[in-house]
């Protein structure tokens, strides 16, 4: 269980990310992925936790569900575990891979918070696309540093762009499938 919850910071998107998510998916359990775990608890300000927003999302809701945190940093997924996460350390890109070759395995939101190269994040996706539902949501966290080569595909195939407020640099693409 969480001990502490972001009440700041990127808190109002990720709000606005789990309202999506009750909306869209209204009667299902509701799985989360995220490249970047919970580097330093408490920082939730500079590094965000949202870790910690997405696991009481899935906690409170009736449907349940999964959070997985993916990060090469052996700490930051311990971290992440501690808080109720399914932890897996390695490459985010390898990883999301390994997770998706499972023809059952779907996303519903996608987090993208690992490094700042936005090719990483765009090969992140990639990864990942095979299991993202129509209607998951992608989101990149400091989308002026990261969200570059996703925003170009994003556009490439179509995708609508879902507000997430201007509380945090956070980009959303909803996934057409
Ligand atoms: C900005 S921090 C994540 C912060 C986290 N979301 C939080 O709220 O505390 C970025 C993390 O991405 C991890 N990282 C960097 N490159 C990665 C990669 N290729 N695959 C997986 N994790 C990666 C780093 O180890 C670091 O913990």
């Amino acid at each position: 269980m969480r001990r502490s919850l972001p009440a700041w910071g990127r808190r109002p998107n990720v709000d606005d990310a789990v309202a999506y998510l009750r909306e869209t998916f209204p009667d299902e359990p509701h799985y989360i992925v995220e490249v970047g775990s919970l580097r330093t608890p408490g920082n939730t300000y500079g590094d965000g936790n949202v870790t910690y927003c997405w696991i009481e999302h899935i906690n409170l809701w009736p449907y349940c569900g999964e959070v997985v945190s993916i990060d090469v940093a052996i700490v930051a997924v311990g971290n992440a575990m501690r808080a109720g996460a399914t932890g897996i350390c390695g490459d985010g890109m390898d990883e999301l891979w390994a997770l998706t070759s499972d023809p059952d395995y779907r996303i519903h939101l996608l987090y993208l918070d690992g490094s700042n190269d936005p090719s990483e994040a765009l090969s992140q996706l990639l990864a990942a696309e095979d299991a993202l539902v129509p209607g998951a949501l992608v989101i990149v966290d400091d989308a002026k540093k990261k969200g570059r080569c996703v925003r170009d595909e994003a556009r490439e195939l179509g995708l609508t762009r879902f507000d997430l407020g201007d509380a945090w640099d956070m980009e959303a693409w909803i996934w057409r499938g």
